[in-house]
């Protein structure tokens, strides 16, 4: 307690010291603060991670200016304090807001959000805190007929989101949001701001899909704009397990990621119970099509019959209302709705895995039993191809390209609180991965980094060395796992930006 204290007090005099031209004593929050619990809650998304036996930051800041970012790594790296980055708090894991290493820092850059849209030359400079909605937002305010290849949850952070890759319903025509970054700045180990130029060809490739926390603190990403039609079709079916629904989940793994590159259509395979439905075990359609009504539906009937999908199912509108009907809005809503930073939370757990092969209809029938043992949970199928195929594996550290038919998303989530009920559904989603593991990729089993699971391997306290890393490493990051070890060497050597899935340097 002394220790910290002391360390508290002498944090606190460095931050003042290193920025004295700025009041960043009003960004400082230390827990005797009133306010630091609800700066803490306040972007924690998975509240397995919100107990009071959760570890929890000597000191949050926030800052409002880069120099106090600056003065929070070098005070942080001179008092041995560990930090933890957060921008949109969605991390799978509660990496940006919990350490085991104790004690630790948070610095949560929800007041760097600054967007500065370009429309003419399709391109923008977006600050870190920034959601995806603000993002949608700004550029929709300026052209409805360009857009951005992200996510498709409106809160989730740039910062965080960006730096592990990023996907969303243009992916398969643009491929990700890491795809589409042009320059970034970014704050060193040693506290210098850099850009693209600057940091050199290395570090900005790795910083797009690498993983956050590892290389530097992003202050802002350069985007490319894309294109999109005036006019695009959003569309929805289901079918229940009564109504073939395994069948047409079967046939979909050999249509989707063959569809013309303008068409992105998810399969989600659902338990939900309903107080006037009771228990109901469906799967769903949903999709966007960068094209008119009449020619999805014409698409569709050539290569996919067996979905039935008719013009009832379809909605024509414009990319924005696209990004806001996918996020869950009613129809109507205005498109203020994406600068809404409150986003449901839940207690969840969730691993991924990419699918090479068909899985055989009987395998898709047990995912169906395993389904019914939780209250809600949901398995989200995305199809690949596309312009996903047509990058290389190492054109980013986002290795997962050509030769995958879709990627997996097993989410379970769980309204009470406690350990128990904690354990339990991290057991369910360990017991569906393990009844999957032939029919998913191997040596290595791939999962997508933005789908942090810590059960695929963690760093020890001080950080892994290269070999036990690489047990995990490989699996988000496929052969790019040595480039970015080499890169991570040259720029952090003494591994101070560093959580549990982290990439270690060499000789650590
Ligand atoms: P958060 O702030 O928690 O950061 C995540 C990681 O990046 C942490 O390790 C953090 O330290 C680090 N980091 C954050 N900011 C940084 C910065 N400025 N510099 C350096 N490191 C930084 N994914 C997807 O591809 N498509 C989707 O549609 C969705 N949808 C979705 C919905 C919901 C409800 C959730 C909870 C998550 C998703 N995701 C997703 C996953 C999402 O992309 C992933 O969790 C991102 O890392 C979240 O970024 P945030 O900035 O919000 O998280």
């Amino acid at each position: 307690c002394l220790k910290s204290a002391h360390t508290h007090e002498d944090f606190l005099q460095c931050l003042t010291h290193h920025s004295e031209n700025s009041s960043i004593s009003q960004v400082v929050y230390t827990t005797n603060n009133s306010s630091y619990s609800s700066v803490l809650q306040s972007t924690l998304q998975n509240l397995r991670f919100n107990s009071t036996d959760t570890p929890k930051p000597l000191i949050i800041i926030t800052p409002n200016e880069i120099s106090q970012i600056q003065a929070a790594i070098i005070c942080s790296s001179k008092h041995g304090l560990q930090i933890r980055v957060r921008s949109g708090g969605h991390d799978f894991e509660g990496l940006s807001y919990v350490s085991n290493t104790l004690p630790f820092v948070i610095i949560d850059l929800t007041n760097l959000r600054a967007i500065s849209v370009d429309a003419a030359n399709r391109n923008a400079w977006v600050q870190a805190g920034a959601t995806l909605g603000e993002v949608y937002y700004k550029i929709a305010d300026k052209s409805r007929t360009v857009a951005f290849p992200a996510g498709v949850c409106p809160t989730v952070g740039v910062g965080g989101h960006f730096s592990g890759g990023g996907y969303g319903t243009l992916m398969r025509k643009y491929g990700l949001a890491a795809d589409n970054i042009i320059d970034a700045q970014v704050i060193d180990v040693h506290g210098r701001i850099l850009h693209r130029a600057s940091m050199g060809e290395d570090l900005f490739w790795a910083i797009r899909g690498g993983g956050g926390n590892t290389f530097g603190v992003v202050v802002a990403w350069k985007i490319k704009l894309v294109q999109v039609p005036p006019t695009v079709t959003v569309f929805v079916t289901g079918r229940s397990l009564e109504q073939n629904a395994t069948n047409v989940v079967h046939r979909w793994q050999y249509v989707a990621s063959k569809l013309p590159e303008e068409l992105f259509m998810l399969t989600i395979l659902s338990k939900a119970n309903s107080s006037q439905a009771g228990t109901i075990l469906a799967a769903g359609w949903t999709g966007l099509y960068l094209g008119r009504i009449d020619k999805l539906l014409q698409l569709m009937e050539e290569s996919f019959p067996e979905l039935g999908l008719k013009k009832e199912h379809c909605t024509e509108g414009s990319w924005i209302e696209s990004a806001m009907y996918f996020a869950g809005f009613p129809r109507n809503a205005t498109m203020d709705v994406l600068l809404d930073r409150s986003y449901q939370k839940s207690n969840f757990k969730a691993k991924s895995d990419y699918v090479k092969e068909p899985i055989p209809e009987t395998v898709l029938q047990g995912m169906w039993d395993r389904l019914k043992e939780v209250e809600s949970a949901d398995i989200i199928l995305v199809p690949y191809g596309g312009r996903m195929s047509q990058i290389s594996e190492s054109s980013t550290p986002f290795p997962h390209r050509a030769g995958n038919l879709y990627k997996i998303l097993y989410y379970v989530n769980w309204s009470e609180d406690g350990i128990e009920a904690t354990q339990k559904h991290i057991d369910w989603s360990r017991k569906i991965y393990t009844y999957m593991t032939p029919y998913v990729s191997k040596n290595p089993r791939e999962a997508y980094v933005n789908y942090r699971d810590l059960d695929i391997g963690t760093n020890n306290q001080d950080g892994s060395r290269y070999e036990e890393a690489k047990s995990w490493g490989e699996k988000y990051f496929r052969n790019n796992f040595d480039r970015l070890v080499l890169v991570k060497t040259k720029v952090d050597p003494g591994n101070f930006f560093r959580n549990e899935q982290s990439i270690p340097p060499l000789a650590w």
